[in-house]
Parts: C-alpha cells; structure tokens; sequence
C-alpha cells in the first residue's frame, strides 16, 4: 500500500514537472467546445508569472460539465510554463488553472475546454 502509495506520488511529481502543454480528461464525441482562448504575456526579467484562469470567467456562468481541459504551450520547445489544475476540472462545471512561467520567459498558451 505505502510502495503504491509512493509511485502515485512520483507520477505526480513527474507529471507537473513536464507540463509546457498539460490535458486534464479525456473529451467525447459529443462534448462541444465552451472555451477556446488565446493567453499571451510578455517576459520578464529574471521572473516568475504567475497566471490563472477560471472556467467560468468571473461575468459568464457555466451548467455544463467539464469533460476536457487541453492546455497547448505555443512556444513548443519546452519554454512553457508548469501547470496546475487548482480546483474543479473534469466531472465539474467549474475550473481554475494556474500557469507558472520559466523564471524570464512569457507565456503563450491555448486552451480548449470541452463539456457536455
Ligand atoms: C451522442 O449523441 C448521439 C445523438 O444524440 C447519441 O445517439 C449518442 O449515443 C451520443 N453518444 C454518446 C457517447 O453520448
Ligand atoms: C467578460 O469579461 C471578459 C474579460 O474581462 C471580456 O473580454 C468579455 O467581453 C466579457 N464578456 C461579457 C459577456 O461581458
Ligand atoms: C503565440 O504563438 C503563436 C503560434 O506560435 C504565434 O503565432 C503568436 O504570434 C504568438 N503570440 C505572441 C504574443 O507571442
Ligand atoms: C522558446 O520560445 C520562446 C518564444 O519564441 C522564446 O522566448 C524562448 O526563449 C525559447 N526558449 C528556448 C529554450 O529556446
């Protein structure tokens, strides 16, 4: 029990660790887009961004159930930021995600949130 335990924590770690693109769920055939954006920022010098963003915005409200979040870093050459689902996500109608930049790199992401 404690070895399993273990591994689930190490894949865990593995899993933040690799994450410039990050996908919570799985999508299904019947599933339609209610998020698809866009986030760009600008580097700073010597520091770490730290970005959030909420599904649903803070003016919008949401009924559906989250199937999917796809999170794509634009950069595609492992500069893109370590990402965290911070609550909600798939199975609820509400998310909050929080983007951590590399110390002196921007962020340029898409994210496509599927419900049904
Ligand atoms: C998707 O919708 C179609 C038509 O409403 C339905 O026949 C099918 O069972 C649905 N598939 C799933 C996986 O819910
Ligand atoms: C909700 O807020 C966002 C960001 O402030 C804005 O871009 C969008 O137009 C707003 N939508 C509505 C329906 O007011
Ligand atoms: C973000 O990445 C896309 C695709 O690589 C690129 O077309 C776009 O100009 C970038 N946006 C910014 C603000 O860097
Ligand atoms: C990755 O791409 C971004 C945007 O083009 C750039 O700012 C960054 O320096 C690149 N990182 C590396 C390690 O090349």
């Amino acid at each position: 029990m404690k070895v399993i335990v273990q591994v689930c924590v190490l894949l865990a770690i593995a899993a933040v660790a690799y994450s410039a693109s990050s996908t919570w769920g799985v999508r299904s055939v019947n599933d339609t887009i209610i998020v698809n954006k866009r986030v760009a920022y600008p580097a700073v010098r010597n520091a770490v961004q730290t970005v959030y963003f909420d599904v649903p915005e803070s003016n919008q409200s949401n009924s559906k159930v989250i199937s999917a979040i796809y999170l794509q870093d634009q950069f595609q050459n492992s500069s893109g930021p370590t990402n965290t689902l911070l609550y909600g996500g798939p199975g609820w109608t509400y998310a909050s995600v929080q983007m951590k930049t590399q110390t002196g790199l921007g962020l340029n992401v898409t994210y496509v949130v599927y419900a049904n």
